[in-house]
């Protein structure tokens, strides 16, 4: 009998990416939780708020319709025309519902933009820290990923003069995902206006991760799609899932330019096909209706991470930067590396979770090595028991 070994049941593609560690971490942490463990869960990339009343009725109103079929793949021209009108209020873009495509969430957006854009050997800019995803994804493709390293000093701060100099020949694809997750670093206007000026000039594509741009905590939030001008380089990223507490739903879109966005849908067609019929009901709910809640959860989130920044800038020896945006503190714990036998933010995420139970994301994971990702869309109350954990934890670290 012939055994298979791994290596020649696989395509050598998905050897070329890992589970996405956040993912990981919360399947490490619903088991600990199935035995009966009271976690502090600030591993969790979501809101904590449900979903909107008048989404959700749309969609409850949607099914009761019947309105349960197949749509046709990019989404009904309605979600559409709701994505560039949101988009086009909101930002001041310009696009045609041909240059809209609605996805099963802002990740099959990402993913399939990629997978249309990226061949063997592209190389695709990427800042670090980044969202664990884009740096798989773009392995995934085939394309080479340029990791430009930010200063933890300058707040992660991503400039143009850096991402100039990454540029090579080889260069097809820039990544920017501001606000950022883990981070919550902003690209400044200025900037953001110079990189748009740089890909357009040298014939490469800004893919923009928007899926946090209207949890801008710094002024009034901007994306790349205003640069009208720069529209044939650019693919912005959008996501329902942070600003209307929908992570559940898989809602997000792409808005680029009409050749990007028909290739998308034909990727799309022969994969997932339409992101699910009602889900597009309760999309044009969300983005053509009352935007009272976006805001409020804004205030909120604000809230919650001044209160977590103070209490993890109260454990001694971590420091931590301040988020200028979506809903992550990316504290330095590297006084404690060394510590207790544990060499590495994985070994310390990971005791962490086991013996202090509370489940963070190590920084390994967004590619830095001295830090770890902690969720605040939480209560005041688990804020404060979550890092009187971590602190009780680390300082008793011998
Ligand atoms: C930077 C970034 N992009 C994209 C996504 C994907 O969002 P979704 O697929 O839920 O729209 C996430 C989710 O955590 C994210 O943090």
């Amino acid at each position: 009998m012939t055994v298979l070994t791994p290596s020649k049941i696989f395509a050598d593609r998905i050897g070329r990416i890992e589970v996405s560690a956040t993912m990981a971490v919360a399947a490490e942490a619903a088991k600990l939780r199935a035995q009966g463990a009271n976690l502090v869960d600030f591993g969790a990339g979501e809101p904590h708020f449900p979903t909107p009343r008048h989404i959700k009725d749309a969609a409850i109103a949607a099914i009761d319709a019947n309105f349960t079929r197949y749509t046709v793949v990019p989404g009904i021209p309605d979600v559409r025309k709701a994505i560039v009108e949101r988009h086009a209020t909101d930002f001041g873009s310009d696009y045609d519902i041909s240059e809209a495509i609605f996805t099963t969430g802002g990740k099959q957006a990402l993913f399939n933009t990629i997978q249309v854009l990226v061949d063997h050997g592209d190389e695709v800019i990427l800042p670090v820290p980044y969202w664990v995803s884009f740096k798989d994804i773009i392995q995934y493709a085939g394309g080479k990923v340029v990791f430009l390293e930010t200063n933890e000093a300058e707040s992660f701060r991503i400039t143009a003069d850096a991402i100039e100099k990454a540029i090579t020949p080889k260069t097809k694809a820039i990544i920017l995902n501001s606000p950022s997750n883990p981070a919550g670093s902003v690209v400044s206007a200025e900037d953001l206006e110079r990189i748009v000026h740089l890909a357009h000039d040298r014939n490469i594509f800004l893919i923009l991760d928007e899926c946090y741009v209207y949890l801008n905590y710094t002024g009034k939030p901007v994306s790349g799609g205003s640069y009208t001008w720069a529209k044939d380089h650019i693919v912005v990223l959008g996501s329902l899932s942070k600003t209307y507490a929908m992570t559940g739903w898989r809602a997000g879109f792409a808005l680029g330019p009409r050749p990007i966005v028909a290739a998308l849908s034909k990727l799309q067609s022969q994969s997932t096909s339409n992101a699910t019929s009602f889900v597009q009901k309760g999309a044009i709910a969300a983005l053509a209706g009352s935007q009272e809640c976006v805001e409020a959860f804004r205030a909120e989130f604000i809230d919650l991470r001044d209160h977590m920044l103070a209490k993890v800038r109260e454990i001694p020896g971590v420091t931590c930067t301040t988020p200028q945006g979506a809903f992550y503190v990316y504290p330095n714990i590297s006084a404690y590396l060394g510590k207790g036998g544990i060499k590495t933010a994985t070994e310390l995420a990971t005791r962490l979770l086991h013996e202090a139970h509370v489940v963070t994301v190590p920084g390994e994971a967004f590619g830095t090595r001295e830090h770890i990702r902690i969720s605040y869309p939480v209560t005041k109350q688990n804020i404060d028991e979550g890092t009187r954990r971590i602190g009780e934890f680390l300082t008793g670290l011998k």
